[in-house]
């Protein structure tokens, strides 16, 4: 019988690592490694519920409380392990906060990220995935945003930072044959999400009856994609690995379904049942205003796109988040 594949994760108890943890899992067909430094970007608490959701399951699955930034710590979990599958969603995430913490971004997502391309090419994995972001896109006006647009003028340094994960990959793809998938999420949003996130903070005050700020009047757009899709993806694009002369690929995993974040909010007051108390703020640096990605490339190679509508979504969100708050 043929034995399973074994299959890291980095960054498995934040929002995506744990979603995608928790699905490769349950469908046993991977032993499942999970590593996070578990930092205090955003509570604790929730990354430890996530974490422990996880460690329930003992059979196929293992912690290590390590961060990417230790070369010598990662060296030895690849050399025992011996993963044939990475997917490294590892990073300092959040487009506002390197406004003020540049440095954070620098250490964890290019030092970091080398550590981890360094040693997938060094222990020969056979597939590294790697998490990109929407914001590489900038201010590109044409839409939808496709793979093969301009990616050169990030408008944050956490985009700066993501396009170098690509650049550095393809090098790397490229020299040393390693095949590698870059995946640019846009907004993914859902139950366990982040709180520094759009959807969690709107609830958060909306439901005690606080302020909340809106940039841009509301105007923005956002292809908001719901976490379980994301992870659906993940999985069909594991075994899909790249097999071009230079196997490097990018692909957008988004709902190509674009909302104004007025539409988003009244959303949010449906299902708390709330009417927000709006404090209207100008367009922020750094901020894009519109994100709407085309999912032609990826939904021709998996034959997936993301489908859950945003009204689906939120009611999930909302039902979830009132349960774990006791509301
Ligand atoms: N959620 C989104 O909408 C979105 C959009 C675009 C890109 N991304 C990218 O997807 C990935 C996952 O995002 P998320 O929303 O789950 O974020 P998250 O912050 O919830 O998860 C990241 C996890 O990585 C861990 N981590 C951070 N630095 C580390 C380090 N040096 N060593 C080990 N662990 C470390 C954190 O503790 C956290 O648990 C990130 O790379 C993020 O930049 C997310």
């Amino acid at each position: 019988m043929k034995s399973k594949k074994q299959i890291l994760i980095t960054g498995c108890a934040g929002f995506i690592g744990f979603h995608l943890s928790k699905a490769l899992i349950n469908s046993k067909k991977y032993n499942v490694y999970g590593i996070d430094n578990l930092n205090n970007y955003y509570s604790k608490k929730l990354k430890n519920d996530r974490l422990n959701i996880l460690i329930k399951n003992k059979l196929n699955f293992k912690f290590s409380k390590i961060d990417i930034t230790n070369k010598s710590q990662l060296n030895n979990l690849f050399k025992r392990y011996k993963f044939d599958v990475i997917v490294n969603l590892a990073a300092q995430a959040g487009v506002r906060y390197s406004i003020s913490n540049p440095e954070t971004y620098y250490k964890n997502n290019i030092n970091g990220f080398f550590n981890i391309l360094k040693l997938s090419q060094e222990y020969k994995v056979s597939h590294l995935l790697i998490a990109s972001t929407s914001s590489v896109y900038g201010n590109n006006s044409k839409f939808p945003l496709d793979e093969s647009f301009n990616t050169g003028k990030p408008l944050s340094f956490y985009a700066a930072t993501k396009k170098c994960n690509e650049v550095m990959a393809y090098s790397f793809s490229n020299i040393y044959k390693l095949p590698v998938t870059a995946m640019r999420f846009f907004t993914v949003y859902g139950p366990m999400g982040r709180p520094d996130m759009s959807l969690f903070k709107f609830t958060k005050l909306i439901q005690e009856n606080k302020k909340i700020d809106l940039y841009n009047n509301g105007n923005h757009i956002r292809d908001f994609t719901y976490v379980d899709d994301v992870v659906k993806s993940i999985i069909k694009l594991i075994n899909k690995k790249p097999k071009n002369k230079i196997p490097f690929r990018t692909l957008n995993i988004c709902s190509s379904k674009p909302i104004k974040l007025k539409k988003f909010i009244n959303e949010i007051e449906k299902n708390l049942n709330i009417k927000s108390n709006k404090d209207f703020k100008p367009m922020q640096t750094g901020d894009i205003h519109k994100t709407h990605g085309s999912n032609k490339k990826i939904s021709k190679l998996i034959n997936y796109k993301p489908g859950t509508n945003i009204e689906l979504g939120i009611k999930k969100f909302i039902k979830w988040y009132n349960s774990y708050f006791n509301l």
